[in-house]
């Protein structure tokens, strides 16, 4: 019986999750989304063309592969209509080879309207949404009031819609926020009529049969553990279980049933939004570091906040998901910095730390250790006996620290600036 597979972030997304997703689909059968939904932003480049995917999993534009969204993610249905239109006039057939989990939950153009009216509330300590309407939705997940992707087969959908809209109307009239949602509510319902393309299947079911038969399935994740709506920097988080925990919850896999956990960090560090980032670098060198990484959500634009890579914080995330491999990417990144640096520690009120506190705010300092660049362009090396010494003493501390091989290493956005070892 297989195991199922898992990609997921380290630090607080944009980690390059879709690139390292695409690279690795041809090992795979079925590419599964198990948790987060149109906040995720994931960018696959190859052939000289580039897309951002938000809901579809990264595996759809590899033939033979099976991309499912399970029933973890959150969907809104004009966002995933844009995506299916874009993919499809590349010439890939999308109904073919996505299916749709019917425990999938909904997002509502009320739940966006309550998204921007929440975050407007909080002025100064807004969380820096991307304003998807994902935090609500989950709210009415728990609370037992969703609509699911199921619901829109059923006779009285319509009419449950109605019931919801009514209520986060009510909701609604507590903010000065004001909002018209008619337009988005024509869209809505076209984009309904999209998904009715679509096969929605009982996921759980599809998951482990393939399972049994011996069919090899990847998780993809969205976001990054420090954005867990548990582990990472509450409140400044998302809200779902992005840890490899998610997994088992977002597609109805058994614990037993996860096999390699593949977990990606940049060879530095960002964060787009609010929240304590203990290496977030204010100067020249952050500066540096966005304008040669190109720094820019790939779902909203902002500015990604650039740092040193926290090992503090990597190890928390490697602990608290079983990491089995580490992929490391944006290593060109740093091609031309003649020092780099890597928290191996916290100081918070006077003590020293060496592990991710709850107490994770803006009072952390880093402890620093420094390593001499390599100065040169690796972005062409494709063995890892070619890269310079310099690097590889930094990918050997990575190791020794974390106790997990490094195993994949990106050197550009493209599928082939990549290098197994
Ligand atoms: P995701 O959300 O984890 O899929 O990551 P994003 O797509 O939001 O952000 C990663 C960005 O880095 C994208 O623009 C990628 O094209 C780009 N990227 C991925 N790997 C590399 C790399 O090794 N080097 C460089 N320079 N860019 C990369
Ligand atoms: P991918 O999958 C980076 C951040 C937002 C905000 C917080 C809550 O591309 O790595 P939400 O919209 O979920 O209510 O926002 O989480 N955030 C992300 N940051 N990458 C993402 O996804 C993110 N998804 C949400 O910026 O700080
Ligand atoms: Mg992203």
């Amino acid at each position: 019986m297989k195991k199922v597979d898992v990609v997921l972030g380290l630090q607080w997304g944009d980690e390059g999750k879709g690139k390292v997703v695409d690279v690795l689909t041809p090992n795979y059968k079925a590419i599964a989304r198990f948790q987060g939904g149109p906040n995720a932003g994931h960018s696959l480049h190859f052939d000289g063309d580039s897309f951002v995917l938000h809901t579809v999993p990264s595996g759809i534009f590899r033939d033979g592969s099976i991309n499912i969204i399970g029933n973890g993610v959150v969907i809104y249905p004009v966002i995933l209509a844009e995506e299916i239109a874009q993919i499809e006039a590349k010439g890939v057939d999308v109904a073919s080879r996505m299916l749709i989990s019917k425990r999938a939950h909904l997002i509502l153009p009320t739940h966006r309207a309550l998204d921007a009216a929440s975050e407007a509330a909080k002025g100064k300590t807004k969380i820096g949404s991307t304003l998807k309407g994902i935090g609500p939705a989950y709210m009415d997940k728990t609370g037992r009031n969703g609509l699911r992707v199921g619901d829109i087969l059923q006779p009285d959908f319509a009419e449950r819609y109605e019931t919801l809209k009514a209520k986060h109307t009510e909701m609604l009239a507590q903010y000065t926020y004001q909002y018209d949602i008619s337009a988005y509510e024509k869209e809505w319902f076209r984009g309904i009529e999209v998904m009715r393309r679509f096969r929605f299947v009982d996921s759980e079911q599809l998951v482990n049969d393939y399972l049994k038969e011996d069919v090899s399935i990847l998780a993809e994740g969205a976001q990054g553990s420090l954005l867990d709506i548990d582990f990472g920097t509450y409140p400044f988080v998302t809200s779902s279980n992005t840890l490899c925990a998610g997994v088992c919850t977002g597609l109805g896999v058994a614990p037993t049933r996860i096999g390699e956990v593949f977990g990606i960090f940049k060879a530095y560090c960002t964060r787009v939004g609010s929240g304590p980032f203990p290496t977030e670098l204010f100067d020249s060198t952050g500066e540096c570091l966005r304008s040669v990484g190109n720094e820019f959500g790939a779902t909203t634009g902002r500015p990604r906040r650039c740092g040193w890579l926290d090992l503090v914080a990597l190890k928390y995330a490697v602990m608290m998901n079983g990491v089995t491999a580490l992929i490391m990417m944006k290593s060109d990144v740093l091609n031309d910095f003649s020092t780099i640096k890597v928290a191996v520690g916290y100081e918070v009120g006077g003590k020293q730390l060496d592990y991710f506190p709850y107490e994770c705010s803006d009072e952390v300092v880093p402890i620093y250790k420094e390593f001499e660049g390599w100065n040169c362009d690796i972005c062409n090396v494709r063995n890892y006996d070619e890269f310079p010494q310099q690097f590889k003493d930094y990918v050997a501390f990575i190791e020794a620290e974390t106790g997990v091989p490094v195993k994949i290493i990106s050197v550009g956005p493209d599928r082939d600036e990549t290098i197994v070892r």
